[in-house]
């Protein structure tokens, strides 16, 4: 431990207030988590904040749609946002969210100070706009044809199928994905921050130690490319803040998104003893760490800096990118049950196993991380169980019911003892620098030792022999001494089992400090009854899980521009086969259709109302023989004009064609309107 006391202030990027937490997004929180954690544990001050990103377009539409208002809406996913996080064992400080008065005054202080300094600059820009819905329209919520390509149905900005990129004025046959409207180009005054006002500033900053080095290449990039002024403006309607001074003009989400880590600060400094310019003020000598993941790059490597920089505050100490998470290989995925959503998991797993998983995998790179559960479960009950656990569950008991629960005077290896002691250095280090995974390694290296140790000794054999008591206590003693080591040095990743260490040993684990005491050993000293620590991951726990995540309801919001999970287009989830509205329809009258081979021209009573529907079955049935049959229709298939009419729905039929049809004919008792499920 550095002898001064460090005061930290960390952040995880706010996650989004339209959808839930996922597994994704929990690599970060505890990536984030166990690091704070480890800060605290040696003694230095560290406080974690984290919010949630309540503004912008998708949640205003989202709230539309669930008939709600987004204040409804993001308050109801406060809650969930918060006891995912809580169950997780994410130990924030604060959690608050962006639609505060808090960061309404942060957001336009920093907006006034830029504007002052005449970082901000006005433009009439060109934007399409959906003449239904009365909005301009984000590059997401277009939808038409890539114009490289031609394949149908992409979004404004990029191509799903050739991966280019091109602006949403490209589209051909543009359609609004908010109202189906075809878009038209609108002006409209926008106010755009001048990044490249502040470009010899953030050179500087970005080859300072701010940054990982592989981000350092990347920001390169960046300012070879040139860089541009940022849109921060947006027109009604829209969900956030109204610029000050202006009518119908709105701080583009992302604007007051990063300042949301400021206003969950203030918010927290109100109730407590800390000071905002502590760790804001221009010249504030503590840190400021920011956790994101590697799409949020630009925001926070370049603008965030310039934000701060231009409005007189301090800039981060570090901004700490890591990958993307994937499972069993590939992306999230609804069909394949791999978009796990955090309740999902807290449904069917103990959140530790996941937190051990990740801190296995995470290093310090920018790296995507994959989660494969058959490695999951045999690593954790591989080292969780198998090594650290089992240390305890060996030797404890004999301590109980031989030595009344006291452990020996005397330290039966003083060097191995020692040895687990000084690793704790190089395991100190590896947090430090967020090299978990080495950290990880270190611990199990050292739990494999504590292991051969028992083995070498057998407690259980001398155990029988009345004469060497001595010899068992001693050697059950250190066993429990090197558990407690290894169990501090993991108290950052396992804070539960850590507490339930602590009780049992009656020793501070994971408690601020810790770490240091670990010096001196444990002797004399009581403990309590051996209680079982952790359970072992059953295979079973993992398939329900992936079972209920496919049966998950679909999110519907309008993917983001990093949405992770992969629709993969072969599969439906239960929402969307419930989207079709089979219904049970009589057949009143079929006529022959002129000049069509194929189809017949059905009227059908679908209880309340009549129907007109082509069907494509003339060639196995004639008309006559339809009259007064019972057939299932789609009824909320959109009408369709053919050369013949308007065709309201569909008849369901099965068969090849021709000859080959076969009505789907209804058991009787069916009666027209009736819904079929
Ligand atoms: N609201 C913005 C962040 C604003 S910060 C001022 C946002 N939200 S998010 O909900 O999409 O993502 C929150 C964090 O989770 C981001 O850092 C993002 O990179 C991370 N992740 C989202 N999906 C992820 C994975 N599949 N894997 C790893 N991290 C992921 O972006
Ligand atoms: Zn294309």
């Amino acid at each position: 431990m550095s002898p001064t006391k460090r005061r930290i202030l960390v952040t995880s990027a706010l996650p989004y207030a339209n959808g839930p937490i996922h597994i994704g997004h929990m690599l970060e929180y505890i990536q984030t988590d166990i690091w704070v954690r480890f800060q605290r544990l040696q003694g230095h001050e560290c406080i974690y904040v984290c919010a949630d990103d309540a503004h912008g377009t998708p949640i205003m539409l989202k709230a539309e749609a669930d008939g709600v208002t987004p204040e409804e809406l993001i308050a109801r996913i406060a809650v969930e946002h918060r006891s995912d996080f809580d169950e997780f064992h994410i130990s924030l400080d604060n959690f608050y969210t962006t639609h505060s008065e808090e960061n309404r005054e942060c957001a336009e202080n920093i907006y006034n100070r830029l504007n002052a300094g005449n970082h901000i600059v006005r433009r009439v820009i060109k934007q399409a706009y959906d003449p239904v819905k009365a909005m301009f329209l984000p590059d997401r919520y277009i939808r038409g044809e890539c114009p490289v390509c031609g394949t149908a149905d992409q979004y404004g900005d990029s191509c799903e199928n050739c991966g280019s990129t091109y602006s949403a004025t490209d589209l051909k046959n543009p359609v609004s994905a908010v109202s189906g409207a075809t878009p038209v180009e609108r002006e409209s005054e926008h106010f755009f921050f001048r990044l490249g006002d502040f470009e010899e500033m953030l050179r500087i900053w970005t080859q300072g130690d701010h940054v990982q080095s592989q981000v350092r290449n990347k920001l390169k990039e960046w300012f070879d490319a040139g860089l541009r002024d940022w849109d921060i403006s947006r027109d009604a309607p829209y969900f956030g803040f109204r610029i000050p001074g202006e009518k119908d003009k709105y701080f583009y989400v992302w604007l007051d998104a990063p300042i949301g880590y400021q206003a969950s600060f203030s918010n927290l400094c109100s109730k407590s003893e800390l000071d905002f310019d502590d760790f804001w003020g221009r010249d504030s000598p503590n840190e400021l760490v920011h956790f994101i993941g590697k799409d949020i790059l630009y925001f926070h490597a370049l603008f965030w800096p310039a934000m701060l920089d231009g409005a007189g505050f301090r800039k981060p100490s570090a901004v700490y990118a890591h990958g993307f998470l994937t499972v069993n290989g590939q992306k999230m995925s609804k069909s394949r049950g791999t978009f796990i959503t955090a309740r999902t998991y807290l449904d069917h797993l103990n959140p530790e196993y996941l937190r051990y998983y990740f801190a296995g995998k995470l290093n310090s790179q920018v790296e995507d991380l994959d989660l494969n559960l058959e490695d999951f479960l045999a690593r954790v009950n591989s080292d969780l169980v198998g090594k650290v656990v089992n240390i305890a569950s060996r030797t404890a008991g004999f301590i109980k019911k031989r030595f009344e629960g006291r452990l020996s005077d005397d330290v039966f290896d003083p060097e191995m003892y020692d040895r687990f002691v000084a690793a704790g250095e190089r395991i100190a280090d590896h947090y430090e620098r967020r090299e978990f995974s080495r950290a990880m390694r270190e611990i199990m290296a050292l739990a494999d030792q504590a292991n051969q140790f028992i083995a070498r000794h057998k407690p259980w054999e001398i155990a029988r022999d009345p004469d060497q008591g001595a010899y068992l206590h001693d050697t059950c003693s250190l066993a429990i001494n090197l558990f407690r080591v290894l169990m501090t040095y993991l108290s950052p990743v396992l804070p539960v089992t850590a507490g339930r260490v602590e009780s049992l040993l009656n020793c501070p684990v994971s408690a601020p400090g810790a770490w240091t005491k670990l010096a001196s050993p444990l002797v004399g000293h009581p403990i309590e009854p051996y209680q079982h620590l952790m359970k072992r991951v059953e295979s079973k726990s993992i398939q329900n899980m992936i079972e209920s995540s496919m049966n998950e309801p679909e999110v519907n919001t309008p993917p983001a521009p990093n949405d992770s999970v992969d629709e993969d287009g072969k599969h439906i989830g239960i929402d969307e086969f419930a989207k079709v509205d089979l219904r049970i329809a009589r057949i009143l009258d079929a006529a022959h259709v002129e000049g069509a081979d194929k189809l017949l021209k059905l009227s059908l009573d679908v209880g309340d109302h009549q129907r007109t529907v082509f069907a494509g079955i003339k060639g196995a049935y004639e008309p006559q023989d339809l009259t007064g049959k019972m057939v299932v229709v789609v009824a909320n298939l959109a009408p369709r004009k053919m050369r013949f009419g308007v065709s309201e729905g569909m008849v369901l039929a099965a068969g090849g064609g021709g000859r080959d049809i076969w009505l789907l004919s209804p058991d009787e008792g069916a009666s027209p309107g009736m819904k079929v499920t």
